[in-house]
């Protein structure tokens, strides 16, 4: 299959156009500048140049492929509203060009728990239109599911963790070293799960050859990794005492990701293990953090 992948420079992209590749695949690109097209270039993929505020150029890749694999992201923490926008408008777009083609189209989403549970593969987002989380991107692909297309929702754990990581997981540990402390919030029983990059990337491609249209799939290894633990880990690390922090402490403390890190951002995964066959071979996350995986690693935007 000719895949175009948005995003295929990024931290999932570039594992997933690597296993897509490996596994006779061939990989259109979407690069937005020329470090990405030559990050793109050397993995092996071919480029389109263009980005997710050109519309034309999304729908270019998605007409000359036979797939799509939209991990492309504004992950600009100070303006969400902007990039949940971005994310409705590409999606429309794409999907614009896809209606009637019998393609498949993934694209990335997240987990945010159901109050007091883990999200299900069964559970349906309450996200809809641009201006809500991620766009709604998830809903509106899947609505897509009778109208000639094969769309697929890829849930990722809010770590997928690895060597390199620029993600949460390295932010909190940023936070840590700057307060020389790993602080969690109240008494740390807030849960999320995780996934190994490369484990990741195996399900994308599955779900990209296999899933029935309308799947969401969930990109989970561990279910329920407490924050508290999560915390530990990170300062064991670095060799820094783990701290409780209390209210009035959160927000100086944590910042933007205080959010994300006071809830349940986690789910199940028994559904996409059995739909799709898959087996998480590891490393744990806290095999990750044990090995090094954070200790020089920073947090870095992608705007
Ligand atoms: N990593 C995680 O733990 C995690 C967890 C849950 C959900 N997700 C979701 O999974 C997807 C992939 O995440 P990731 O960790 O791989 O993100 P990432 O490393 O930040 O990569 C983001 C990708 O999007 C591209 N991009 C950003 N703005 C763009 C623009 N305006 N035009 C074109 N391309 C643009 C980046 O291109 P450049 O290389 O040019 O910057 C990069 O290839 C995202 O939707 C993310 O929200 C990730």
């Amino acid at each position: 299959m000719r895949v175009f992948v948005t995003g295929a420079s990024g931290w999932i992209g570039s594992a997933v156009t690597e296993e897509l590749l490996a596994h006779g695949h061939q990989v259109l690109g979407l690069a937005r500048s020329t470090e990405s097209a030559a990050r793109i270039e050397a993995a092996g993929a071919a480029v389109l140049r263009g980005s997710l505020d050109d519309l034309d150029s999304l729908a270019a890749g998605a007409a000359e492929t036979d797939g799509v694999v939209h991990l492309g992201f504004k992950h600009d923490f100070s303006d969400m509203a902007t990039a949940w926008r971005t994310e409705h408008a590409a999606v429309q777009r794409m999907l614009d060009v896809l209606e009637g083609t019998g393609k498949p189209i993934l694209i990335a989403s997240g987990m945010p728990a159901p109050e007091g549970g883990l999200l299900t593969e069964q559970d349906v987002l309450p996200f809809h239109g641009p201006e809500s989380m991620r766009g709604g991107g998830e809903n509106l692909a899947l609505s897509y599911a009778g109208r000639g297309v094969r769309p697929v929702a890829m849930r990722f754990s809010p770590t997928v963790h690895g060597h390199r990581d620029h993600g949460f997981v390295a932010f909190l540990t940023d936070l840590a070293r700057k307060h020389g402390v790993a602080g969690y919030i109240g008494d740390g029983s807030t849960v999320w799960s995780a996934v190994h990059r490369d484990d990741a990337a195996v399900l994308v491609r599955l779900a990209l050859e296999q899933a029935p249209a309308g799947s969401r799939v969930h990109a989970i290894a561990e279910t329920t990794l407490s924050t508290r633990d999560i915390a530990a880990a990170i300062g064991e690390s670095l060799g820094l005492p783990t701290k409780s922090l209390a209210p009035e402490e959160v927000e100086p403390y944590f910042g933007w990701i205080a959010g994300f890190y006071g809830i349940n951002v986690a789910g199940t995964n028994e559904h996409t293990r059995e739909l799709l066959g898959w087996t998480p071979v590891g490393p744990t996350l806290f095999e990750d953090i044990a090995a090094g995986a954070y200790t020089n690693s920073t947090y870095a935007q992608s705007q």
